[in-house]
């Protein structure tokens, strides 16, 4: 098939909630667009098939995709030609209503049937196309359902279609997913229903996937799996771990920094403590969500562990490897949850001194155990318990942040900062970092930078002697704090 010239070529605009698995779909799915011939459109209302990556995963995530669809409704009557398509976690969760009540999305696509969305996209697209074309646009009032097309679950997720390099967000950095899922029975989580169970990646699959990125200029590989260290145990006879994984990839010359996200308590294991130890293109943060710091939440929750387990377990991760900062996630007014259990979350915070925490008001997900549950923490005062948190959080944060002034960060230039003449960065520790350059030539390479002012979520510096960057590995200099 020739590829459409890019004048002719149908335009696809793609917006994508929620986490970075969903971040990840999105560029497979634009790779699969562009490989048929569409290109990415200057801005929504330019686009012939508007695409929606959604997330189920909190009440408000999802009422900003009804909201959108609202509108787009009102544009496809003067558009029939125009293609939406509903993908990813609420496509899953809501398939029923929205192919009953919302005639004019015209695909419905779980997250594991993105393989052949192109295909899937290509029939609506001529489905309405002809429609447009048999009817007058100022004569359409009413809605038009194009093609009708509703693809959930055909048990192939996008893993392996191949990326194409324009869709990656930086040259340097790529997410690969390792597994797909999640078999944990946490009472407020929708994922294991609308991304099913867990399926993990052959190792030689994704050291060949990781290869491939790298040849292409990928330095920076992040991992993605719901349990990330969970990784591999449904791979029986295989001895497939994460420790395993992170140890070939480990081996793949031009790979620099290897992260991976998000990792759950329960599988915090020696072997991975180890490796992450041992390892030292392993990036130095490992996020690790906590969700609560008492007890009795933790266990209405289902999380599988005690705080005094998870403290253990910090223990002895920081025995082994003492540079290693930890990034939690909260959520904050769980049914039940007390002042008492709530000052037991502040307290669990500042004593482990958590470097980076997400903290989520609890938001009933209809179809979870704790949705059953009387929701009875009053939104005021989940309010209250999320800002209490986050600036327990920020003030950790800050302090780190201070600590680092006037030490050297090597940086792998992401690109423009918001402010004007600045670029900015992550270090190894995942930690933000600005400095002043106009040099474009740094994206995607690693640069010294010295700190020389802390931020709340941020730091700023001076890159020093660019050619110093090019030898070695991770600085340690940022270990020290
Ligand atoms: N309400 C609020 N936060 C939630 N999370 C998951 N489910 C809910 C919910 N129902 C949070 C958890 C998880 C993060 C991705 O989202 O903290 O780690
Ligand atoms: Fe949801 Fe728990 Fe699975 Fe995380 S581990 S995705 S919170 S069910």
């Amino acid at each position: 098939m020739t590829a459409p010239t890019v004048e002719t070529a149908p335009k696809y605009h793609l917006t994508s909630y929620g986490c970075q698995m969903n971040k990840l779909d999105s560029e497979l799915v634009e790779s699969k667009l562009r490989q048929r011939g569409y290109v990415a459109a200057a801005c929504e209302a330019d686009a012939d098939v508007v695409l929606i990556n959604t997330c189920s995963v909190r009440q408000h995530a999802e009422d900003r995709v009804w909201s959108k669809l609202g509108k787009l409704r009102v544009r496809k009557r003067s558009e029939p030609g125009l293609v939406v398509g509903v993908l990813g976690c609420m496509a899953q969760e809501h398939k029923r209503y929205l192919v009953a009540r919302m005639p004019h999305v015209d695909l419905v696509v779980g997250p594991s049937a993105f393989g052949d969305i192109d295909q899937t996209v290509e029939i609506a697209r001529s489905k309405n196309l002809q429609i447009a074309a048999e009817r007058e646009p100022a004569r359409t009032r009413h809605e038009v359902r194009g093609a009708g097309v509703l693809s959930v679950d055909q048990g192939m997720s996008g893993d392996t279609i191949v990326r194409d390099v324009r869709v990656r967000p930086h040259r340097s950095q790529a997410f690969v997913s390792v597994m797909r899922g999640c078999n944990m029975p946490c009472t407020y989580c929708i994922v294991p229903t609308t991304r099913g169970d867990e399926v993990s990646r052959p190792i030689a699959d994704l050291v060949e996937e990781t290869q491939r990125l790298c040849a292409d200029g990928v330095t920076e590989i992040t991992l993605l799996g719901q349990t990330v260290n969970a990784y591999g145990r449904d791979l029986t006879g295989q001895n497939a771990t994460l420790a395993r994984l992170l140890r070939a990839l480990h081996e793949v010359p031009s790979l620099r920094r290897l992260a991976f996200i998000t990792s759950h308590p329960n599988f915090l294991s020696p072997d991975l403590i180890d490796a992450m130890a041992e390892l030292p293109k392993v990036a130095r943060y490992l996020h690790l969500p906590a969700q609560s710091g008492s007890n009795a939440v933790l266990k209405a929750m289902r999380r599988g562990y005690t705080i005094e387990r998870y403290e253990a377990r910090i223990e002895q991760l920081r025995n082994k490897a003492p540079d290693i900062e930890l990034h939690s996630d909260f959520i904050v007014g769980y049914p039940g949850e007390s002042e008492a259990d709530f000052a037991a979350t502040v307290a669990f915070v500042q004593r482990i001194g958590f470097a980076q925490s997400y903290v989520f008001k609890y938001s009933p997900r209809p179809g979870t155990l704790a949705a059953e549950l009387h929701d009875d923490v009053a939104e005021p005062e989940k309010e209250r318990r999320n800002a209490v948190l986050l600036e327990v959080q920020e003030e950790l944060t800050g302090a780190k942040n201070r600590a680092l002034v006037g030490k050297v960060v090597e940086v792998l230039v992401e690109g423009d900062s918001k402010v004007d003449g600045r670029f900015s960065g992550r270090t190894a520790h995942h930690r933000l970092v600005h400095f002043a350059t106009t040099d474009r030539e740094l994206i995607g390479q690693y640069v010294p930078v010295r700190v020389t002012q802390a931020l709340a979520h941020s730091c700023v510096g001076e890159m020093l002697r660019h050619d110093a960057a090019q030898e070695g590995a991770h600085d340690p200099a940022e270990a020290a704090t």
